[in-house]
């Protein structure tokens, strides 16, 4: 019987099957454990199971003498420094496919909300600013027939692309292979949505450079990572009508604080990291990320190993 950290209550039953084989301590707050509590926590662990606001580096594996496995509840592992895993020669897992749809939808859902500023109808109702049909009030813009820009065509940017063809869109993309150039994508798109994952190379790649390549009538769409965008940036392109608009799911730092400056940014929607939240797809992240722990502490490769 191994000993596991998990880092967090998981929706499900996943946890049940981890406990009928091992020794499992799970983390019992909403907020992640601080770095140090991490530490003590996963000190004696054989496996760890952790999501992506649970930072897993050099620092944290070197207090864990007796780790054989990482499995990271998200398909981006850009909270694990890979190296040092890789360096300990611990095994690393992640989940992706399971939510690659469901992340889709939501990319599709900002789209939609954005172009036809649905938070601001929802909030006039609320506020008692609808007096009446107006012709001229709240008019949004079309998705049907508009230009989508992907940046990173893989999984959930082709589930993305899908759904786009289904509303009759254009869809231009910037993959090496046979993609656009990032600004002739960004120069064309009335919305531009990322799909990549984050790695030194996509750090900030939407700065103000690139926010300035987009159209003024261009909506920019993250559901990726946060920091893959300059956020400064964005509020001053959004503040100054570089872009018309911007629907984010993830932003750098998570959570963002209420009194970011990005939030006083005008035509901007955040939510906080929904992409994969559903009952099912959650679920499904916890089966994986537990049948990649119960494989690797049973000594076989895990179904579902990150690429170290
Ligand atoms: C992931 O898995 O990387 C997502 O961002 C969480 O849904």
């Amino acid at each position: 019987m191994a000993r596991c950290f998990v880092t967090r209550r998981l929706p499900g039953d996943a946890l049940g099957r981890l406990a009928a084989e091992h020794e499992v301590d799970v983390w019992p707050g909403r907020r992640p454990p601080a770095p140090a509590e991490l530490r003590d926590r996963a000190a004696s662990a054989d496996g760890l199971l952790c999501l992506l606001t649970d930072r897993i580096d050099a620092t944290l594996l070197a207090g864990c003498p007796n780790l054989r496995a990482v499995s990271n509840l998200a398909v981006g592992c850009d909270n694990v420094d890979v190296e040092a895993v890789r360096a300990r020669d611990i095994a690393l897992g992640y989940t992706p496919d399971v939510l690659t749809e469901t992340t889709a939808d939501l990319a599709f859902a900002l789209i939609l909300a954005a172009a036809r500023r649905l938070p601001e109808g929802v909030a006039a109702v609320r506020e008692g600013e609808w007096l009446t049909w107006e012709p001229g009030w709240l008019l949004g813009r079309d998705v049907h027939g508009a230009t989508l820009g992907i940046v990173g065509l893989g999984r959930i940017g082709r589930a993305v692309a899908r759904r786009a063809e289904g509303f009759g869109m254009t869809v231009v993309h910037s993959s090496s292979n046979d993609g656009l150039p990032l600004p002739d994508l960004l120069a064309a798109a009335d919305f531009v949505s990322l799909h990549c994952p984050l790695t030194p190379h996509t750090r900030h790649l939407i700065g103000a450079a690139a926010l300035a390549a987009m159209k003024p009538t261009a909506i920019l769409v993250n559901t990726a990572r946060g920091a893959i965008v300059d956020q400064r940036a964005l509020a001053a392109a959004l503040h100054t009508g570089t872009i018309a608009g911007a629907a984010l799911d993830v932003t750098d730092p998570e959570p963002l604080p209420p009194g970011d400056a990005l939030l006083e940014a005008p035509n901007l929607l955040v939510l906080p990291h929904l992409g994969s939240a559903t009952h099912a797809t959650r679920e499904r992240m916890a089966d994986l990320a537990v049948d990649n722990l119960l494989a690797a502490l049973d000594g076989r490769p895990m179904p579902h190993a990150f690429a170290l």
